[in-house]
C-alpha cells in the first residue's frame, strides 16, 4: 500500500503527451521511450493512443487512452501501482515474445509472461494498437501472444471479455490511477460480484450481501465458466445470467464500463453535447451510493440526498481520521477499558444499520441481554438490535459488532443500533443525534420536522405558477431489510429499457413542439410520434439545473416504478439545458377533462377511484422507493382507451430545479390549491397522508361533480373556502344514517338514479375518512383499496 499512498501525492496532476503528426499504430523498432514525445502508438481510426502518460511529477505510466472525448480517458494501464521516472524508462518488445517496462536504472517494473515460442514464431514481432483499443503483440504470420484486453484495469471496452482470471479494480481516486479498493470479478461459483477490499477488511456488496443465494436475484450459480461482455449497442451479458441494457441501447457510439473510484459500476456513452464530446452515464449498478461498502470508512455514517449527493459523517464521540480521505473513517475520541460495566452505557440510533463485522449473533434475546453481551465482550463496539420474523413468530436478534462499517440510515431498516460509549466525560443523549436521526412514525414512514429538513428532504420545488407547487419527499432507498432482499428491489435488476432520445429526435417527434396536450408540474406536455411510430406524451421540463448524473439516477428511479395504474415512462432526453421525459400517450386525457362530460358513468368512476387508489398505494407502500406524490388531482389522473386510470407526474418533482426553493420557506409549499392537506398550511410533518387527503378530495369531486376550487376566486380565502366545501359535503351527509335522498342532494346530477347505492355510500364514506383534518384519522392508501374492494366479494 505504501507505494500507492506515495503516488497519491505524486499523481495529483496529469498531462497527456503531445501527439505528433506522424503517427503509427504499430511499433517501429523494439521500444517506446518515455522521453520521446513521438513514441506514441495511435490506432488506425485515431481514437486510441498508447504511450507513456504523465501521472505526476516525473512519474509516468504506460497507458492506453481514448482521445476522442474532450478530456482524454485512460482505459488501460500497465504499471498503475509503480510509475516510472521521466528519463530512460522504456517499454520494449523482447525477442522471446514478451513486453517489459523498465525504469531509468533498468529495473523491470512490469512485464508480460513470455509464451513458449518457436524461433520461426518469434520473428517479426509487432506491437499494434487496434481500433478497438486493444494493444496486441503478434507476429506477421498472424500469431498473437499478448492482448491488453486480457488484463483490464478499471475499464472494460466493448468486445473485451471479462473472464474468470481477469477483474476490474477501481482506481484510488479520480486523480490517482493506482489500484483502489473496489473489485469486479467472478467468484468461485462464477457469479459476477463487486467486492470492497481495503488493507483491513473485505466485503462483498453486489449482488446484495443479504441475499445468501444469488439465484434469488436472477443469477445463475455454480457456473463452470465466468465470462462477461459488453457490445457496441449497449447490451451487457454475463454468463451468470446478469444482463442489462444501456439507456441509449441501440445507438452506435463509444462506450465503456468502468468501476469508478466510488465503488459504483457505471456504463458510459460518448455523446456530443454542445459540440464537445463527453461521457454520459447510461447505466449504473447503484442508485443509492450508501449501499456501497466501505465508502465512508469505519465508525461513520453515510447519508445520501439528491441535492448534495453522498455525505459521510462521524458518529458522536468520533472524529475524522484523515481529513483528505473518508476511507479511513473516524476514530473514537474516548477510550474504554475492557472491564467497563461501570463506566459505559449505550446510545440508541434508530434505523441505523452497520453491515457485517459481527462478533456473533444471538437469536431471540431481550435488549437487556444484548446489552450485557456487548458490555462483556471487550471487542464489542456496539450492537445491532433487530426484529425479524418468519411470518408466524418474530423475535429480536442481537448482533454485537467488532467494527462499525458500512453505516447508513434507512427508515426501511427495521432495527436500531446501540453504540457503546463512556457514561461520563462525554454527555450523550438521544437527541444529540439530531442530524443523524431520521424521524419515523410508528408505521415506519418518514415524517420530518423543520430542523431535519436539510437531511430528509431532497428538495421541493415550486413551479408552473402559483397553482402547481409541490413538495415531494422521496426517500431513495433500496429495500434493505432481510425479508425483502430477494425482491426485485435491487438497483442492478434495472434492466427495463428507458430509452434515451436526442433533443432533435424529440423535436421531430413533436413536429417542433406543436401540439400541446397538457401543462403540468414543471413543464408543458406535447403529443408526439416517436421514430418507431408509437404515440407518446412528451413533457418538456422547465428549467432544471440538476446535474446529468443525478437526473439520470432519478429517471432510472421513476422508470423502475412499474404498475398498471401508473403512467409508464418510455424514455427521456437530456442535452444541455433541455430535459424531457417521454411517456405513454393516454387517449382520453385527464380525469379533469372528463369529469364534466357524460362519458364517465358511475361504473367508470368507481373503477377510476379503485385504480387510482391502487396506483398510489403502490407508490406509498410497495415499490422500492418510498414516494409521495404530493400533487394528486384530477389533472394528474389520466385515462386510457378503456377509461382505466393511470396516475401521472409521480416522482416528477425530484427532477425539477430546486433553485426556486428556499428551505426556510418550505412551509409555503403545497400541492395544488383545493387538494392540499392541512399539514401544509399548519406546517406539520408531511407524510403519505397528504396524498390520502388529496385523493379524498378527488373522490368527492368525482361524486359531486364539483371542483373544490370552483367555490372561490380569491387567493387569500383559499383554506377557508376549501374547508367550507369539505364541511359542506361532510355536513350534508351523515354517513351512518345516509339515506338515498341525502346522497341525491350532493351527487353529480348527471349520475342521478344511475348508481349503485351501496358502492356510492362506501365511496363517500371512504372519501370523508380520507379528508379527515387529523392525518392519523385518515386511512392508508392500502386500507383505502381494501375498503373499496370490500364490496366486490
Ligand atoms: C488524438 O490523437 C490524434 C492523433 O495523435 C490527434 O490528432 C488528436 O488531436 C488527438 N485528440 C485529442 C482530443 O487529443
Ligand atoms: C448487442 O446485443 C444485443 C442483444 O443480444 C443485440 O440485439 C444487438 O444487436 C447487439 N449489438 C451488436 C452491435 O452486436
Ligand atoms: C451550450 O451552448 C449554449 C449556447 O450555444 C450555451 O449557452 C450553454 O452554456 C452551453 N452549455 C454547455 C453545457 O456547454
Ligand atoms: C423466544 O424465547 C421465548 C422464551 O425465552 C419463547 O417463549 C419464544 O417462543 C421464543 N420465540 C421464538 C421466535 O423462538
Ligand atoms: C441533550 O439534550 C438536550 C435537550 O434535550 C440538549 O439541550 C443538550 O445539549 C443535549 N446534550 C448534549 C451533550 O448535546
Amino acid at each position: 500500500m505504501d507505494t500507492s499512498f506515495f503516488f497519491l501525492f505524486l499523481c495529483l496532476s496529469q498531462t497527456l503527451p503531445l501527439s505528433s503528426s506522424n503517427t503509427f499504430d504499430t511499433l517501429r523498432g523494439t521500444s517506446l521511450s518515455v522521453e520521446n514525445p513521438n513514441d506514441i502508438l495511435v490506432s488506425a481510426n485515431g481514437e486510441y493512443s498508447a504511450g507513456f502518460l504523465s501521472v505526476g511529477d516525473n512519474a509516468f505510466c504506460f497507458a492506453i487512452w481514448f482521445n476522442k472525448s474532450t478530456v482524454s480517458t485512460v482505459v488501460w494501464m500497465a504499471n498503475r501501482d509503480g510509475p516510472v521516472d521521466g528519463r530512460g524508462s522504456q517499454l520494449s518488445v523482447l525477442n522471446e515474445g514478451k513486453l517489459i517496462l523498465t525504469n531509468s536504472v533498468g529495473i523491470t517494473v512490469w512485464t508480460t509472461i513470455a509464451p513458449a515460442l518457436t524461433s520461426s514464431e518469434a520473428t517479426n514481432l509487432q506491437l499494434q494498437l487496434l481500433n478497438t483499443g486493444n494493444l496486441v503483440l503478434h507476429n506477421s504470420k498472424g500469431g498473437s501472444f499478448w492482448h491488453s484486453f486480457d488484463s483490464p484495469t478499471d475499464t472494460l471496452l466493448p468486445l473485451q471479455t471479462l473472464t474468470m482470471v481477469s477483474s476490474l479494480i477501481s482506481r484510488r481516486s479520480q486523480e490517482d490511477y493506482s489500484s483502489g479498493y473496489y473489485k469486479l470479478f467472478f467468484d468461485n461459483d462464477n457469479v459476477l460480484r463487486l467486492l470492497f477490499q481495503s488493507p483491513t477488511m473485505t466485503s462483498l456488496y453486489w449482488p446484495d450481501p443479504w441475499v445468501e443465494d444469488p439465484g434469488l436475484v436472477g443469477r445463475s450459480i455454480y457456473n463452470t465458466v465466468g465470462q462477461a461482455l459488453l457490445n457496441d449497442s449497449g447490451y451487457f451479458w454475463s454468463s451468470d445470467d446478469f444482463t442489462f441494457f444501456a439507456t441509449d441501447f441501440g445507438a452506435v457510439t463509444h462506450r465503456r464500463l468502468t468501476l469508478d473510484p466510488d465503488g459504483n459500476l457505471r456504463l458510459y456513452s460518448l455523446q456530443k453535447m454542445n459540440g464537445s464530446w463527453d461521457w454520459v452515464v447510461t447505466w449504473q449498478a447503484f442508485s443509492q451510493p450508501c449501499h456501497i461498502h466501505g465508502i465512508c470508512g469505519p465508525n461513520s455514517l453515510c447519508t445520501y440526498d439528491h441535492v448534495s449527493g453522498r455525505r459521510c459523517s462521524c458518529l458522536q464521540g468520533f472524529k475524522m481520521k484523515d481529513h483528505t480521505d473518508w476511507s479511513y473513517g473516524c476514530e473514537p475520541e474516548f477510550s474504554l477499558s475492557c472491564s467497563r460495566t461501570d463506566e459505559a452505557s449505550f446510545v440508541q440510533f434508530e434505523h441505523l444499520e452497520y453491515y457485517g463485522s459481527d462478533l456473533y449473533y444471538h437469536l431471540n434475546v431481550t435488549l437487556q441481554q444484548c446489552q450485557d453481551i456487548c458490555m462483556n465482550r471487550c471487542k464489542c463496539k456496539g450492537f445491532q438490535f433487530k426484529f425479524s420474523s418468519d411470518g408466524t413468530v418474530g423475535a429480536y436478534n442481537c448482533y454485537p459488532k467488532f467494527l462499525l462499517m458500512n453505516g447508513h440510515q434507512s427508515p426501511n431498516f427495521e432495527g436500531d443500533f446501540y453504540l457503546i460509549v463512556p457514561r461520563i466525560g462525554l454527555s450523550y443523549n438521544k437527541t444529540t443525534g439530531e442530524e443523524l436521526r431520521l424521524e419515523c412514525s410508528k408505521q415506519q414512514r418518514i415524517t420530518y420536522e423543520n430542523k431535519t429538513v436539510k437531511l430528509l428532504l431532497w428538495f421541493a420545488t415550486a413551479v408552473g405558477g402559483i397553482e402547481v407547487t409541490c413538495l415531494v419527499l422521496v426517500w431513495l432507498f433500496l429495500s434493505r431489510s432481510r425479508k425483502d432482499s430477494n425482491s426485485a428491489a435491487q438497483g442492478y435488476l434495472l434492466t427495463n429499457r428507458i430509452q434515451r432520445f436526442t433533443f432533435d429526435e424529440l423535436r421531430k417527434a413533436t413536429r417542433g413542439f406543436k401540439e400541446v396536450i397538457g401543462q403540468g408540474a414543471g413543464g408543458i406536455v406535447y403529443k408526439g410520434v416517436l421514430p418507431d411510430q408509437r404515440v407518446a406524451a412528451i413533457k418538456r421540463l422547465n428549467e432544471a439545473n440538476q446535474g446529468e448524473a443525478e437526473f439520470l439516477a432519478e429517471v432510472n428511479t421513476i422508470g423502475m416504478l412499474n404498475h398498471m395504474y401508473l403512467i409508464e415512462m418510455w424514455g427521456y432526453c437530456v442535452e444541455g439545458n433541455h430535459k424531457l421525459l417521454v411517456y405513454e400517450y393516454m387517449e382520453h386525457g385527464s380525469l379533469a377533462e372528463n369529469l364534466s362530460s357524460s362519458t364517465l358513468d358511475w361504473n367508470k368512476r368507481f373503477e377510476i377511484a379503485v385504480g387510482t387508489a391502487k396506483g398510489l398505494a403502490y407508490l406509498h407502500e410497495e415499490c422500492l422507493e418510498w414516494v409521495l406524490h404530493c400533487d394528486v388531482k384530477p389533472q394528474n389522473i389520466l385515462l386510457d382507451a378503456n377509461y382505466q386510470p393511470k396516475v401521472a407526474d409521480f416522482g416528477l418533482s425530484k427532477l425539477l430545479s430546486r433553485s426556486a426553493v428556499d428551505h426556510l420557506s418550505f412551509s409555503k409549499m403545497r400541492g395544488t390549491r383545493g387538494y392540499m392537506a392541512p399539514e401544509w398550511v399548519y406546517n406539520l410533518p408531511i407524510t403519505s397522508k397528504v396524498d390520502v387527503y388529496s385523493y379524498g378530495i378527488v373522490l368527492l369531486e368525482m361524486v359531486t361533480g364539483k371542483n373544490p376550487k370552483g367555490l372561490h376566486n380569491s387567493d387569500s380565502g383559499e383554506t377557508r373556502d376549501h374547508k367550507r366545501w369539505v364541511t359542506l359535503v361532510r355536513g350534508t351527509i351523515d354517513i351512518e344514517n345516509a339515506t338515498m335522498s341525502w346522497i341525491e342532494e350532493i351527487i353529480d346530477p348527471m349520475m342521478a338514479g344511475k348508481y349503485d347505492k351501496a358502492k356510492m355510500e362506501l365511496l363517500i364514506k371512504v372519501a370523508l375518512q380520507c379528508v379527515a383534518e387529523d392525518k392519523d384519522d385518515r386511512p392508508t392508501m392500502n386500507r383505502v383499496v381494501e375498503m373499496l374492494l370490500s364490496l366486490e366479494e
